[in-house]
């Protein structure tokens, strides 16, 4: 199986990949032995549908080595009626097309594959389950130390760009009892950190909970272990979750919001809810109850009514809002959203201009931003073996409770615990330190 995307995908996959272990089948060692082959994918922007019809069109000679081999391309790509088409048209070995809302039948499918050698598309798009058939599956999880839990489904912003909305369908809030014995089953199982997950975890809404209270019981749960959550929309965020987050135990110091632009006019053209000074009253109060956090924001660069002018505005907000780090993405024109019927004149090169402009901006913030760590002990939770972006031998690397990445020696091996790491150096992607 092979997932593209955002955490959410991440999180299906693994229960894909359980409800393919209740079916019977075990991870492949690779793709050549594999009996069924699954693509879990995004539609967020076009190139990450360009590369999946890519990757799928490569698969035709394994249909041809190995007939009986199953094909299944699943999840937002497939939830669009159009785009699931012109898989079926473009490569009609594909056996299984299906989209987000339709995984709950995936076994079903696969039996009517295997029995009668027939293909089967269920886009599902329109027909979003409302019980919590989806949520029962069996997770197989891909890492024994961390762990996400879906807290809702779907999204209702309708951000004139985004197809979240569309492939997705309607917020639907899990029952927070679930959550909690979920995360309290999680913390006794040894998971140190969890990451809650919704399009916009700020409108959880269920039996009389909203997300601070969620939070703030989910707080409560006793064990060492780090509390996540993604993502928070800027309109819907508040200085009290703030004060939530300042005096838990257990959540992490990052405040991912993403901002998308810095003027107030492409932001209602965004529709967005929120203006620039909002967010910076936001990232002030942040950073004033907890002045070693760090803060994260998405940057949509290029979206259609957005001139060179108005660009000036993001970049002078990546200073202002004094951002940690932001992911940042070229407007890809989506099929059905409002965004896609607006006149878009800047050219390409204008756009990749300001996109440059961007990334030397928040390079310069990061770097400065960065240093503060200098000399400070962080506790870390150790991630994988290797340095970042070197891989070089009996390094280390975790996050720390700021989500900074950190590396670190080490003789042992400490993958999964939690360490304290004074630092001595920083970058602007990382901070490096002695392990104490
Ligand atoms: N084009 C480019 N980026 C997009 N995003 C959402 N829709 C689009 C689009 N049409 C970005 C936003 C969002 C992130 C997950 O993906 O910045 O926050
Ligand atoms: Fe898309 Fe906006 Fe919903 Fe995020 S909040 S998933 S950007 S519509």
């Amino acid at each position: 199986m092979r997932v593209f995307g955002c955490q959410q995908n991440f999180s299906d996959g693994e229960k894909l990949r359980g409800v393919l272990a209740t079916c019977g089948f075990a991870a492949a060692p690779d793709i050549d032995r594999a009996d069924v082959i699954i693509f879990d994918t995004c539609a967020v922007r076009e190139h990450a549908e360009e590369r999946v019809f890519g990757n799928v069109g490569a698969l035709k000679s394994v249909k041809q080595d190995r007939r009986e081999t199953v094909i299944a391309v699943v999840g937002c790509m497939t939830a669009q009626p159009t785009v699931a088409r012109k898989m079926r048209d473009s490569y009609p070995f594909v056996d299984i097309i299906c989209g987000t809302n339709a995984l709950t039948e995936l076994p079903r499918m696969l039996c009517e594959v295997f029995l009668s050698n027939s293909t089967v598309t269920e886009v599902g798009g329109e027909t979003f389950p409302l019980d919590d058939s989806f949520e029962q599956l069996h997770t197989v999880r891909d890492n024994s130390f961390k762990a996400s839990v879906p807290i809702m489904y779907g999204c209702d912003n309708f951000c004139s760009y985004c197809v979240v909305p569309y492939v997705r369908g309607r917020e639907r809030s899990r029952a927070p009892e679930k959550i909690i014995a979920e995360v309290r089953a999680l913390v006794a199982d040894g998971v140190k950190y969890v990451l809650l997950l919704g399009q916009n975890v700020n409108s959880y809404n269920a039996d009389k909970y909203d997300f601070a209270r969620l939070l703030s019981e989910l707080d409560e749960i006793d064990g060492d272990f780090w509390l996540d959550f993604m993502t928070s929309h800027p309109k819907d965020c508040s200085e009290g979750l703030i004060d939530i987050i300042a005096q838990s135990r257990h959540i992490v110091h990052r405040l991912h919001l993403p901002a998308q632009s810095g003027n107030d006019r492409v932001l209602r053209d965004m529709n967005r809810h929120y203006s620039r000074a909002r967010y910076l009253q936001l990232a002030r109060y942040a950073r004033e109850k907890m002045p070693l956090m760090s803060l994260t924001t998405d940057i949509l660069v290029g979206f259609p009514t957005e001139t060179d002018s108005d660009f000036e505005d993001t970049l002078s907000l990546i200073t202002d809002a004094q951002i940690d780090a932001s992911y940042t993405f070229l407007y890809s024109p989506r099929t059905g959203t409002k965004a896609a019927t607006l006149p878009d004149p800047s050219t390409k090169v204008e756009k990749q201009a300001r996109f440059d402009k961007l990334l030397a901006a928040q390079r310069a913030v990061s770097e400065q931003l960065y240093a503060r760590y200098f000399g400070v002990t962080m506790r870390v939770l150790c991630d994988s073996l290797g340095r970042v972006n070197t891989g070089v031998d009996g390094w280390y690397s975790g996050k720390s409770r700021e989500g900074i990445i950190v590396d670190f020696m080490s003789n042992v091996d400490i993958k999964g615990q939690f360490v304290n790491v004074v630092i001595t150096d920083t970058k602007h992607w990382a901070v490096v330190g002695k392990l104490i």
